[in-house]
């Protein structure tokens, strides 16, 4: 404000400051509010739409209690007027134990142009209560950037840092490689260590930022997110001692439902063990989602995605199995990129987790198939390998093992030239090890010794927090790998454009 000048300039000033101040006022009763109205804010997931689509959808999730209000999901493109709105929200029971029950809401939008800007906004009985802008998925033309990291939910300042910078590189989809809340992937942890940081209104490095309502989100099952790290329950989740908090990766998660149907009775699948009220109870509230949500597979952009469940129980010799990982990367076709992510390593040289090596089982699904980069998590640090082929040993009958201490047999072909910058033409797969994201690192003493590295490591950080961000632009990806502070820490391009060497598995 100017007081040197003439009164009506005054008034006029004053008078913009009063409307300002209202709107701040206004704007912070809003944020404020939301705690309230909400027991988790509004987060973007892809729902049961494994495929490109014109035009595109996404689903709006959030928790709340209670089912009497009425709510409802409004959309517009960014330069629209007017308001869209979409089809009521699919409600299911959260939480049973509740004085009044928690439910979770899922919205679909289902009018959005592929890959273009827009505003979303939740109304609760006719009242604008939530309002966020997000990107609609990429259809095959349009340049795309993706995060992917894992073992975050510790609520530590390094996973706050790391969720701060994820936002400030604006990715369009995020991978969550697993153990995404510590201990026991249940909902109270959801509601300590994750939603806190990933749903903040205030965005900084001390607190985290809003990247579940701007980003669209995908999880992968971990070891941490199935309670097996908890000695009762290893051979089933305990929904008596866990109850409604138990196994809340299918209550909180919304992905596409095009995996393999098991019997979650049966091997090969997560089981759950209780009273008859509370089996039902469960599966009431995670509906189709339990447990075949643990593989699923997605289409973005010009890339195929498929998301696997690593965790022992998973027999990935099974032949019904394996010949559906082999359809599914063999059928996207049209996908330029193939992208598998799933939480336990078959290439990591840690001391902790070397010989967790069952996933090696699929290399040779993978090569034959065309994968380009496979993405895990559970070691608390970076990876990088360099590109390799993997054939596991077959035994007379030609079916692959385990032995017993976890390591599978077989020969091992790696591309030692490829460094990622000059040479952008790996031969063999990539395996990304991105488990920087919160949980307590392992530590740098590994990394000053040579000699301890396996001869597939091409890369090997773990003194810092960190997340893998990538720009994917038609035949060219780069992958760089950011610290909690911002820097880059590592960086490699794979180049398949035409006139540019042949990119082979061979
Ligand atoms: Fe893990």
């Amino acid at each position: 404000m100017n007081f040197n000048v003439g009164n009506q300039i005054v008034l006029k000033n004053v008078g913009r400051v009063l409307v300002i101040s209202a709107f701040l006022l206004a704007s912070c009763a809003w944020a404020d509010n939301q705690n309230e109205v909400f027991v988790v804010k509004p987060y973007l997931q892809l729902g049961d739409h494994p495929h490109l689509s014109k035009p595109e959808k996404l689903d709006v999730c959030w928790f709340a209690r209670g089912n009497k209000d009425k709510w409802a999901v409004e959309s517009r493109s960014e330069c629209a007027k007017e308001w869209k709105k979409n089809a009521e929200p699919v409600i299911s029971v959260l939480e049973n134990s509740q004085p009044t029950k928690v439910y979770n809401f899922d919205a679909t939008i289902s009018d959005l142009a592929p890959g273009a800007k827009f505003e979303y906004r939740v109304l609760k009985n006719g009242e604008e209560v939530f309002k966020e802008t997000a990107t609609a998925r990429k259809n095959e033309h349009q340049k795309f950037r993706f995060v992917a990291f894992g073992d975050m939910g510790a609520n530590s300042e390094g996973q706050k840092k790391v969720a701060f910078q994820i936002y400030q590189n604006k990715p369009d989809f995020i991978v969550f490689l697993g153990d995404i809340v510590y201990w026991n992937g249940l909902l109270n942890e959801y509601y300590e260590k994750f939603f806190p940081i990933y749903t903040t209104t205030s965005p900084s490095e001390k607190v985290g930022a809003p990247i579940l309502s701007t980003a669209t989100c995908f999880g992968v099952l971990g070891n941490h997110d199935i309670a097996l790290s908890d000695k009762d329950s290893q051979d089933a989740v305990s929904l008596d001692k866990f109850g409604d908090n138990a196994l809340a990766f299918y209550k909180v998660w919304n992905e596409p439902l095009n995996g393999p149907l098991t019997d979650w009775h049966q091997p090969s699948t997560t089981k759950v063990k209780g009273s008859e009220e509370k089996v039902k109870q469960f599966l009431e509230s995670t509906g189709n989602k339990f447990p075949r949500m643990a593989n699923y597979s997605y289409d973005y952009g010009n890339s195929h995605w498929l998301v696997l469940d690593a965790n022992p129980y998973m027999d990935w010799t099974n032949e019904s199995l394996r010949q559906w990982v082999e359809k599914d990367l063999a059928s996207a076709k049209n996908a330029k990129w193939k992208f598998v992510c799933f939480h336990q390593p078959g290439f990591s040289f840690d001391v902790s987790h070397f010989k967790e090596q069952r996933m090696r089982l699929l290399s040779d699904i993978f090569e034959k198939t065309g994968v380009d980069i496979v993405w895990a998590g559970h070691a608390h640090d970076y990876q990088r390998s360099f590109p390799l082929h993997y054939t596991a040993k077959s035994n007379e009958s030609g079916k692959m093992s385990v032995n017993s201490d976890g390591t599978v047999d077989g020969a091992l072909q790696i591309d030692s030239t490829y460094e990622g910058n000059k040479d952008t033409h790996p031969k063999g797969i990539i395996y990304v090890v991105s488990g920087g994201g919160g949980a307590k690192l392992y530590g740098s003493i590994k990394e000053k010794d040579p000699n301890i590295k396996k001869e597939f490591t091409d890369k090997f950080i773990s003194d810092t927090y960190s997340f893998t961000v990538c720009d994917l632009s038609d035949n060219f990806l780069d992958v760089k790998q950011i610290s909690c502070d911002g820097n880059l820490i590592d960086e490699f391009k794979i180049d398949k454009s035409a006139g540019a060497q042949d990119h082979e598995h061979k």
